[in-house]
């Protein structure tokens, strides 16, 4: 019978063979997965015996992994900002990157808040918030999490897409805060709002055979790309949120590595103010935000 130490050290080897990205980690999330431990257990004891029947269960896990499986898919979970999601291959796997949108929505409402004079703690209170391609619904539920007193309607065209999300609504007890709607963007959402959001599909086809295995053939197409270049979905996102949001509403978009140049001229001085860009952690513009005149 192997051990803890014998088995990291086995899958750690395996995965690193088969060039997977951030091998020690994908294996270290296996096996803490099969066991059912925590991180911190399975460093303290090295020596515990993995059961047959466990070891069987990690081999076959990392079997799959290494012929590109993202390890999301094989756990079922990711954390977002500091909360478990449950992923499918229904679902983009949520970003870290991701969580910029949530700091920029925050700040610029905040700031909203301090002009009008109200300097009370932000609980999101009368506010009506929209998040275009909820996906697993990461970001609705984040801010949901943020402003306790938001009400805030999801959308998304995948059907699939909106079963898992409203679990993770369900999971963090925000359901009553969260509408999910099967829609294309936010045709005939009867609401007029506060704040829009969205992470849209933004990667163009043409750079499809450049993708990591793990998210060219395991993520879902609807999720990524976004037109032959990429940047054509934000067209008509940035169109009907003009229309969609109350004036002084705020728009917040994240963006594709290359996006910003044809998504910046969108934004344009006839309906928008206050424009402003915020870089990723890598200094990639990643984040765009705009006020409605
Ligand atoms: C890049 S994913 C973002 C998912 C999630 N918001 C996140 O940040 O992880 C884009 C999402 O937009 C959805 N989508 C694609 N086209 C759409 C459309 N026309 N209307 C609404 N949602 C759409 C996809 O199904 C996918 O869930």
């Amino acid at each position: 019978m192997t051990d803890i130490r014998a088995a990291l050290k086995q899958g750690i080897s395996q995965l690193r063979e088969a060039r997977v990205p951030s091998f020690t980690l994908a294996a270290e999330l296996l096996l803490l997965h099969v066991l059912g431990r925590d991180r911190t257990w399975i460093y303290s004891h090295p020596e515990e015996k993995v059961s047959p029947a466990d070891a069987a269960r990690y081999f076959a896990l990392l079997a799959r992994r290494a012929s590109g499986e993202p390890t999301q898919h094989l756990t079922g979970k990711q954390e977002f900002w500091g909360l478990e999601f449950e992923v499918t291959p229904d679902v983009l796997i949520p970003r870290p990157e991701t969580e910029h949108l949530i700091e920029v929505a925050l700040d610029r409402l905040a700031v909203r808040e301090i002009r009008a004079g109200r300097k009370q703690t932000l609980t999101g209170e009368g506010l009506q918030i929209a998040d275009i391609g909820t996906g697993s619904g990461c970001i609705a539920v984040a801010l949901a999490k943020e402003l306790p007193a938001a009400t805030i309607h999801a959308t998304d065209i995948s059907p699939a897409a909106l079963s898992v999300a409203s679990r993770n609504a369900t999971r963090h007890s925000l359901e009553s805060r969260i509408h999910f709607v099967e829609r294309n963007l936010l045709e005939g959402v009867p609401n007029h709002f506060d704040l829009i959001v969205s992470n849209p599909p933004y990667v163009g086809r043409r750079e499809k055979e450049t993708l990591e295995r793990e998210v060219r053939d395991h993520e879902p197409e609807l999720a990524l790309y976004g037109g032959e270049e990429g940047y054509e979905f934000y067209a008509e996102l940035i169109t009907l949120s003009a229309a969609y949001l109350k004036p002084g509403g705020l728009l917040v978009l994240e963006l594709g590595h290359n996006s910003l140049p044809a998504v910046q001229p969108l934004l344009d001085a006839s309906a928008w103010t206050n424009v402003g860009v915020t870089n990723d952690l890598a200094g990639i513009p990643r984040v765009i935000a705009a006020e409605r005149l």
